[in-house]
């Protein structure tokens, strides 16, 4: 039976052939069987020399080779758009409500995930995340924020607060040396009998709490008490930043369900300033309870009987302006983030005049702090920063490294009219009040019946101009000092000015007698 005997062995031969090709088939088309499964929470913890410990967490949830989830960090979440598994490793994108966009490139390796972070304007950075039970940022009760009221004034901040801050140039590399020697530039420099008083130390400055739950400094600052005896005796005030969050938006420790007994340590210390920035709270609270937990900060700092500033930091959302006084603030941040570009500093003044009605004394409006000598604008661009942040009288928190100014910085930062102008006691906050092509106006009356005056060429290139002074209310002969030549001239329609690009002209214009 030959026939019947080929037959068996060509459907032998055929069943293995057709389960090669079964096989081959289904590793080429389903590559998800060999597909790592990535479902889970991933946490990254680092320790950092300061000893605080840095964590980003990725929660993913992997469906076929299909992978969504969100990332995590201390100050809030990123959406991750769906991507799809190869094998062993993904490339995500993950975004934030205001579309700050990151991506991620995965991949698994011995139960552990290796990840490459490529942020926006950022060299890549990687980490190592470990699968764990539990996720370090989810907080399951929330404590509920007090009743809101209308809190009557503290007193404070007659004027624009002025100091120094740390974020702009140091972010997370402040320390005790550093604040010491910026105290002592502040006054070798002039800065402090200026009027820059307060040295604010912003975030990372914050390490553990202890098993009774009171804050203590990081390795950064062996001794905050010390630090602000030391402030004092420069004759200077003692600035510090929290969040009424679990974590503040470096990922240190914040102040939430730990208000009363953070006011009462910084009232210890001899804190005389507290930036308070919403960063992580936004996981626990919608913005409509922003209100509430400032409220809650403002209460527990009055408590302790020591005057503190209270600057709310939580960028302008929910119309701040309207209820910062009656949550007790004396300045709220109006917008985002400033940075040291020409670019970004205008956008924040575009924003500033709408508000200008909600500023006045003991409350103002905060387009965040000066990037003045940070290098990235030219001197024309730092001579306008100057001049706009003070007809707005805005509060003046120099950010730069105070120890080593060149003469054109110090010119900026130390001229004495242009604050006088930001100080004004009448507090009122100027505006935009005219366009001429590329070149701006803004005005604000000042106290003793004189008028600021800014003059703004947004253009590229130099321009010259003559100046509407009669538009302005301003009488021709009426006496008008240049506040960046420290000059007087007489108001003429017919003199004309040369601004060069993305400079500024400040005047004073006396009071008709
Ligand atoms: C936020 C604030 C900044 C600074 C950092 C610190 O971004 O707006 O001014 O305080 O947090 O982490």
């Amino acid at each position: 039976m030959p026939a019947s005997g080929n037959w068996l062995l060509s459907t032998v031969s055929c069943g293995i052939v057709f389960r090669m090709k079964l096989l081959v088939a289904l590793l080429l088309s389903t590559p998800l069987l060999f597909a790592a499964d990535f479902s889970g929470i991933w946490v990254s913890s680092i320790k950092q020399p300061d000893g605080h410990t840095d964590r980003e967490v990725l929660v993913l949830k992997q469906s076929g080779n299909q992978l969504t989830g969100k990332v995590e960090r201390p100050w809030g979440n990123f959406t991750i758009e769906p991507t799809t598994v190869e094998g062993d490793r993904f490339t995500l994108k993950a975004k934030t409500d205001d579309g700050y966009t990151v991506s991620y490139d995965g991949v698994l390796q011995s139960d552990q995930l290796r990840v490459t972070i490529h942020e926006p304007n950022g060299n890549p950075r990687e980490l190592i995340a470990s699968r764990s039970q539990t996720d370090p940022f989810m907080v399951t009760s929330v404590i509920a924020p007090p009743a809101v009221k209308d809190l009557s004034s503290n007193g404070l901040a007659k004027t624009p607060p002025m100091g120094w801050n740390s974020w702009n140039l140091f972010a997370g590399k402040i320390d005790d040396k550093t604040v010491r020697e910026m105290a002592d530039a502040l006054v070798s420099s002039g800065m402090r009998d200026a009027g820059y008083i307060y040295l604010n130390i912003d975030d990372t400055w914050e390490g553990e709490r202890d098993s009774n739950g009171v804050i203590h400094s990081n390795n950064k600052f062996p001794d905050m008490k010390a630090v602000a005896d030391y402030l004092h005796s420069k004759g200077l005030k003692f600035g510090i930043y929290s969040s009424p969050g679990p974590y503040t938006c470096a990922g240190y420790e914040g102040s939430y369900g730990h208000e009363a007994q953070d006011a009462k340590t910084y009232a210890e210390w001899g804190v005389d300033y507290l930036k308070y920035d919403w960063c992580s709270a936004g996981r626990l609270y919608k913005d409509s309870d922003m209100r509430a937990v400032y409220q809650k900060m403002a209460e527990a700092l009055r408590a302790t009987q020591r005057p503190m500033v209270y600057s709310l930091c939580q960028y302008g959302r929910d119309n701040v302006w309207t209820w910062g006084p009656k949550a007790g603030g004396n300045l709220w941040r109006t917008t985002g983030d400033i940075n040291d570009t020409y670019k970004r500093m205008m956008e924040i003044v575009d924003t500033q005049s709408a508000i200008a009605q909600y500023a006045g004394p003991g409350h103002w409006n905060d387009p965040d702090m000066l990037e003045i000598g940070n290098g990235g604008m030219t001197t024309d661009e730092y001579r306008t920063h100057m001049s706009l942040w003070a007809i707005f009288a805005a509060p003046l928190l120099a950010g730069n490294d105070v120890r080593g100014m060149s003469d054109n910085i110090k010119s900026i930062l130390l001229n004495k009219e242009v604050i006088a102008v930001d100080q004004d006691a009448m507090g009122v906050q100027g505006r935009v009040a005219g366009q001429l092509n590329d070149v701006e106006l803004y005005a604000r009356p000042l106290n003793n019946g004189d008028s600021a005056l800014v003059v703004v060429n947004r253009a590229d290139a130099p321009t010259t101009l003559k100046l509407p002074w009669g538009e302005m209310h301003i009488t021709a002969g009426t006496k008008v000092r240049d506040l960046w030549k420290h000059e007087d001239f007489t108001a003429s329609e017919e003199q004309s000015f040369t601004i060069p690009a993305h400079g500024s002209l400040m005047f004073r214009m006396k009071a008709p007698k």
